[in-house]
């Protein structure tokens, strides 16, 4: 049985062939990285419709690489919820119409269950119960996971995610998009410690919450200091920079870590698995291993290849199908954050 499973959410066409156990036979992501870029994010309308161009070649060159044709194809699922409306729409449209032509059922799934799926795949076993941490550039959420259909929200961003504090921070230090892997590297020169950047909610032992707004106000008001709009004129050094972006980088793991621990005491779990974008992140995972080590739970990071967004972690579409749970045609792409 071979399950083709497609990812358009954000700024990644992807596609990927899952046989039902649970083995990638072919996995293919065209990244848009480099139509962004020259923005330090992604711009919606480019988004959708380079999908649009980039979707049948995606799903062509999946195939060819699992050496199937469409006729092997046994069910379609497509990540659903929550992203960008158009880029949503690519990928349902394309889901909808090839589940229709070839007769075969059709499964709508959420994209930051995925994210956390990726966990299941690396792990080869069970991961249920466990809580979840999801690090992307959209979102950064904690749930209960109960199981692969039943995640409860424990907390999350009140503003902007992890991964768009990243980006936002490397354009106004100079690096380029995305701004993860400019700033991991950056930092590798600088002093963690040198500038002390807000850590909101971290000592706030009520709430499972994260806010990374503020934390790029601040990061900006140390470049440049209040009120000044324009960054052009502003000279940094290289070292100024490196610490500029390691201690943001600190304060960043600083919260995710601190809360995840939080969460993991609140829910009374003792695994915690952590996926998305940011979890490539070296420094948030030697401080994740730590706290895991230090609390004796048993911490799994989704692997490299499967943070950032792929369709491999669509996998989690197996779930329901063997549940005997499909969608009905009118499935629809729902952009909204579902925290
Ligand atoms: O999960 P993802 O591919 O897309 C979303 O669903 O949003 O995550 C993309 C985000 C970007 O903001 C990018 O800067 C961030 O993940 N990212 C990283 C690293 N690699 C990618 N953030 C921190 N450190 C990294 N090494
Ligand atoms: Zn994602």
């Amino acid at each position: 049985m071979n399950l083709l499973t497609i990812e358009t959410t954000c700024d990644e066409t992807a596609a990927a062939i899952i046989n039902e156990d649970l083995e990638p036979l072919a996995s293919v992501v065209a990244s848009q990285e480099k139509l962004h870029q020259r923005f330090h994010g992604v711009v919606p309308e480019i988004a959708a419709r380079a999908h649009l161009e980039r979707i049948m070649p995606v799903i062509d060159e999946t195939l060819a690489q699992a050496n199937l044709t469409l006729a092997d194809i046994n069910a379609v699922a497509v990540a659903h919820t929550p992203g960008l409306a158009g880029s949503l729409l690519v990928g349902v449209s394309v889901a909808k119409t090839l589940a229709w032509s070839l007769g075969v059922p059709l499964v709508g799934v959420n994209h930051l269950h995925g994210h956390i799926y990726a966990c299941r795949l690396a792990a080869g076993r069970d991961i249920f119960p466990c809580v979840g941490l999801i690090v992307s550039g959209g979102h950064s959420s904690l749930y209960d996971c109960l199981g692969p259909s039943d995640f409860v929200p424990l907390g999350g961003t009140i503003d902007d995610a992890a991964g768009e504090a990243f980006d936002k921070v490397a354009s106004m230090l100079g690096l380029p998009y995305p701004g993860g892997p400019s700033i991991s590297r950056c930092a590798a020169d600088g002093n963690p410690q040198a500038i002390p950047f807000p850590r909101p909610f971290l000592q706030d032992s009520s709430r499972l919450d994260f806010s990374f707004s503020g934390l790029k106000t601040a990061v900006r008001y140390e470049i440049a200091g209040p009120g000044r709009p324009d960054f052009s004129a502003i000279e940094i050094s290289a070292q100024r920079r490196a610490d500029i972006a390691a201690s943001f980088e600190q304060a960043v793991v600083d919260c995710l870590v601190g809360k995840a621990e939080l969460a993991i005491r609140k829910a009374g779990r003792t695994r915690l698995c952590v996926g998305g974008g940011v979890a490539a992140n070296r420094r948030l995972r030697d401080a994740l291993q730590e706290m895991a080590d230090r609390n004796q739970i048993e911490l799994i990071i989704a692997p490299f290849a499967l943070c950032t967004d792929n369709a491999v972690m669509g996998a989690i579409a197996w779930e329901k199908i063997k549940a005997g749970s499909y969608d009905e045609l009118s499935l629809d792409a729902a952009p909204g954050l579902i925290r």
